[in-house]
């Protein structure tokens, strides 16, 4: 890549990724975070959307400083999931005991793990506003995340569609057995024997349905972001106020669901030993391809809590 794409901020360097997201080069962890290493680390979050750093020594600890730099840490929901030690860092772990609830069939092929397209706490209506997911031990075969940019995405959609989306809201509903949801790819899916079936199976209340505009406004950068995800989307809200009929709402959903997979508006990221990658839950999308069963996989979690409230939530 030519120097040319590179753009030099005082304390790091960006590279442009793959379509989008940005690598951050000349950069240590464990170098002192300073006032202005601190603002130029958000500058170009807000900026970028998805941040990859490579070559990093990480700690517990020193992830957890890092992403505090972005706001406050949350909890995971899910206690079993957390580490004893550090109840910030959330402990993504394939290869055990516990792949049997998380593996499904494509095709006739067992994989573990695999994740549609989401954003995290998204059917809450309030979704986290970020997070950070660091490589502890590498998957020898797949284990890729994918990253989608929905600021782009919406860029990229013609002045009609735009105009189209104005009066729209769009509802999501929670549901655990993916075979439910209505907009996701179902072909050559066979649900594993042990999936959760319903929220209570993994400790979940039940949650009510969220509704969002289909377009939002980022609460920091002021960017338009397209808020169409394929994971538990429903229906659009009261389609007829939108001059459209339930049929002509679920087509519109559909071709928004086909933009948002362009490959143009993702980016697949291959893990490393020392990878760290951080992205804006409030822009870009996420996914998981899933590991083959027994491969050993483990990834260091954190969080930064989403303070504002992007949807709202309706009875079910
Ligand atoms: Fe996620």
């Amino acid at each position: 890549m030519g120097k040319a794409n590179l753009t030099e901020y005082s304390q790091f360097t960006l590279s442009p990724l793959e379509n989008v997201g940005v690598e951050v080069l000349d950069f240590d962890i464990n170098a002192p975070f300073t006032d202005v290493l601190q603002q130029e680390l958000k500058a170009a979050w807000y900026e970028h959307a998805i941040l990859v750093f490579r070559g990093q020594d990480i700690t517990p600890e020193r992830q957890i400083e890092f992403s505090r730099l972005f706001g406050p840490l949350e909890m995971h929901p899910l206690k079993v999931k957390t580490s004893a030690e550090f109840p910030e860092l959330f402990e993504l772990v394939n290869g055990g005991d516990q792949d049997q609830h998380q593996t499904a069939f494509w095709h006739g092929e067992e994989v573990v793990g695999r994740l549609d397209w989401h954003m995290d706490l998204h059917y809450t209506g309030k979704p986290n506003h970020g997070a950070v997911l660091r490589a502890v031990t590498v998957a020898s075969e797949d284990g890729q995340t994918g990253f989608g940019d929905l600021a782009k995405a919406y860029d990229a959609l013609s002045q009609d569609v735009r105009t189209r989306l104005e009066n729209i809201e769009v509802v999501y509903k929670f549901e655990m057995q993916r075979v439910k949801w209505r907009f996701i790819d179902l072909e050559g899916y066979e649900p594993g024997p042990n999936l959760a079936k319903k929220p209570a199976d993994i400790g979940f209340p039940d949650f009510d349905d969220s509704v969002y505009p289909a377009v939002v406004t980022h609460p920091i950068s002021g960017r338009k972001v397209l808020e169409v995800v394929e994971q538990f989307l429903d229906r659009v809200l009261e389609p007829q106020c939108a001059g459209l009929s339930p049929a002509e709402a679920d087509d519109l959903l559909r071709e928004l669901v086909a933009h948002t997979r362009k490959p143009e508006f993702h980016y697949w990221h291959q893990w490393q030993e020392g990878d760290m990658v951080l992205w804006d839950n409030w822009r870009a999308m996420h996914c998981a391809r899933g590991t083959p069963p027994g491969v050993q996989r483990r990834i260091n979690r954190t969080t930064i809590e989403g303070d504002v409230q992007l949807g709202r939530q309706i009875a079910a």
